[in-house]
């Protein structure tokens, strides 16, 4: 009969063996390749002497021959909740020195029970992806340990912020949990995602394609527009992680973080004279405008590398969250097209889903023409930046510094739409048009006929200049609030800020809208 001393050291030998996952080669495996191991995630992730695991001693029930004999203490996934910055937070990480952080039943299991707590107790997920997918031997128990996660993911989305990190291969139908959830980290070389890799990509087109090429951080980052944030390796990583968690709410009921300003709220900018260029068709950087607007010249970017013509991000404004949607004329002149309107929707419906107020900066000459657009669906995929302003019902502020044209002055957080507070700089045109465009059309004729045509055109563009392209035709029309001096945009935004942030409004009661995806 074992003695009492006999058990203690069982429980000490078992608890190293869940400690050393699949063991120390293949833990210098992960080293050698870049990587992290799921603890050493989990270890920076929370404060110190926070973390509390769960299902420690959980291990598959497989019968698979090879697989059943086989059972490794944690299946694979280290689970549990704790404290970022001093907030409770959820997180479970993959550990791919076990059965290659594949997904079986049990595995999926922990996922689920974790995904249940933190949505019972109004706290965000990080999920951290290291794995090769369905654990093949478990065959349907492992599809269905997925499809339940996707469950969990969709009804926690717009309750509690859902983070995936992805720090190794994310393959198959697995990809589509991170894709449910409300930001893709990925690491720069050491982490790909893709619903079939390369040999079989190149078995059925013919295409000869890289892992890297084809689901890199740099490609879902810039190109597909799947991943927000790419860090340079893991620690990076997470401290954007936790950077992000910095101006977010824990769940749909709680306003964001309010951080106490170090920052004078009635600073004037002056520099911000400066930035607008004279020649209304010249470039400027929209972050500049930002960062000498906010707190400490601090700006979260979210998705830096794709649709670079709409900026999103966080910041703060004396001391309070808002999410900032801005358009950016030093990128294709600002323009909206396809993939900037979907950038520009899905960032508001998260800030809006979780009460972080809305500003936006506004300097966009209109819609992207041509067939690409067109024939790729910009009508559906504009009209879904259109629904995400309009069903946001958090405070929403927005500053024209310049072009306001067309459907763009429409959809960009105009009044009409249920914006609260909207002011342009004097260097602001609200118009349907640029003067060049509508001269164009009006006054085709009469320049054609005129004597001296170069002449009359130029005299019909000032005419038109003069009385549309200004700000104070949309001010007499209450559409805009004000028109304020450049530099004091951010005493001027903080008041209006600070007034709203009791703000309540309501939509019509439905199960949900219908957003043109
Ligand atoms: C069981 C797996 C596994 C899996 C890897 N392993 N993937 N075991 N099920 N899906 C095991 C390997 O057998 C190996 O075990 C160990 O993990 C490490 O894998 P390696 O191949 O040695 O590592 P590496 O060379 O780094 O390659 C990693 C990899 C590769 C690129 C992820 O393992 C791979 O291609 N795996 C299969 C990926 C895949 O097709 N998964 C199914 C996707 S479909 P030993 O003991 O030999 O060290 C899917 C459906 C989800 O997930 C559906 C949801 C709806």
């Amino acid at each position: 009969m074992k003695n009492r001393q006999d058990k203690f050291d069982a429980l000490e030998k078992k608890r190293e063996q869940a400690l050393l996952g699949g063991g120390r080669a293949r833990i210098e495996k992960i080293h050698k390749s870049g990587r992290l191991t799921a603890r050493e995630r989990i270890h920076i992730l929370f404060d110190e002497g926070t973390f509390q695991e769960m299902g420690v001693f959980v291990t598959h029930r497989s019968t698979w021959p090879g697989l059943a004999e086989k059972k490794m203490v944690g299946d694979g996934v280290v689970c549990g909740q704790g404290l970022v910055n001093g907030r409770l937070t959820f997180s479970f990480a993959q550990d791919f020195t076990v059965f290659g952080g594949s997904l079986g039943e049990a595995h999926a299991g922990k996922i689920l029970r974790l995904m249940d707590m933190a949505l019972d107790n109004g706290a965000p997920v990080v999920g951290i992806s290291d794995s090769g997918g369905a654990r093949i031997q478990e065959g349907v128990a492992a599809l269905a340990g997925y499809a339940e996660i996707f469950l969990r993911n969709t009804l926690a989305s717009g309750v509690i912020p859902q983070i995936s990190a992805i720090m190794g291969p994310s393959a198959g139908g697995a990809v589509y949990s991170p894709a449910l959830t409300d930001f893709i980290f990925m690491v720069d070389k050491t982490s790909h995602m893709y619903i079939t890799g390369p040999n079989v990509i190149k078995q059925v087109t013919h295409e000869d394609v890289s892992q890297e090429d084809l689901g890199g951080a740099y490609t879902h980052n810039s190109k597909s527009g799947v991943a927000h944030f790419m860090a340079e390796d893991d620690e990076d990583c997470i401290e954007m992680i936790k950077d992000l968690l910095s101006y977010i709410p824990q769940n749909n009921l709680e306003d964001p973080p309010f951080v106490t300003p170090v920052d004078d709220p009635n600073r004037q900018a002056p520099e911000l004279r400066d930035l607008v260029p004279n020649d209304p068709r010249a470039p400027y950087d929209i972050i500049n405008v930002i960062k000498l607007i906010v707190d400490d010249g601090e700006f979260f970017e979210v998705m830096p590398l794709h649709a670079q013509n709409i900026v999103v991000g966080y910041a703060r404004l004396n001391g309070h969250s808002v999410g900032i949607v801005a358009n950016q004329p030093a990128h294709m002149a600002g323009v909206l097209d396809i993939e900037s309107s979907i950038k520009g929707a899905r960032f508001i419906r998260f800030c809006d889903a979780f009460n972080v107020p809305l500003l936006t900066f506004e300097d966009v000459p209109g819609f992207l023409p041509g067939t690409d657009q067109e024939w790729n669906g910009i009508i559906r995929h504009g009209a879904k930046l259109i629904y995400a302003y309009c069903e946001a019902t958090v405070p929403k502020l927005t500053v024209v510094t310049r072009k306001a044209y067309g459907g763009a002055y429409c959809v960009m957080s105009s009044k009409h739409i249920r914006s609260d507070y909207n002011v342009a700089w004097p260097t602001a045109e609200l118009a349907v048009m640029g003067a060049e465009g509508a001269v164009n059309i009006l006054y085709r004729k009469a320049i054609a006929e005129a004597d001296d045509p170069k002449g009359e055109r130029q005299a019909r563009m000032d005419e038109y200049t003069d009385l549309f392209n200004n700000p104070y035709v949309a001010a007499a029309l209450g559409y805009l609030d004000d028109v304020i001096m450049p530099e004091a945009t951010r005493p001027m935004i903080i008041l209006a800020l600070e007034n709203l942030l009791n703000k309540r409004q309501t939509l019509p009661p439905k199960k949900h809208g219908n957003i043109p995806l």
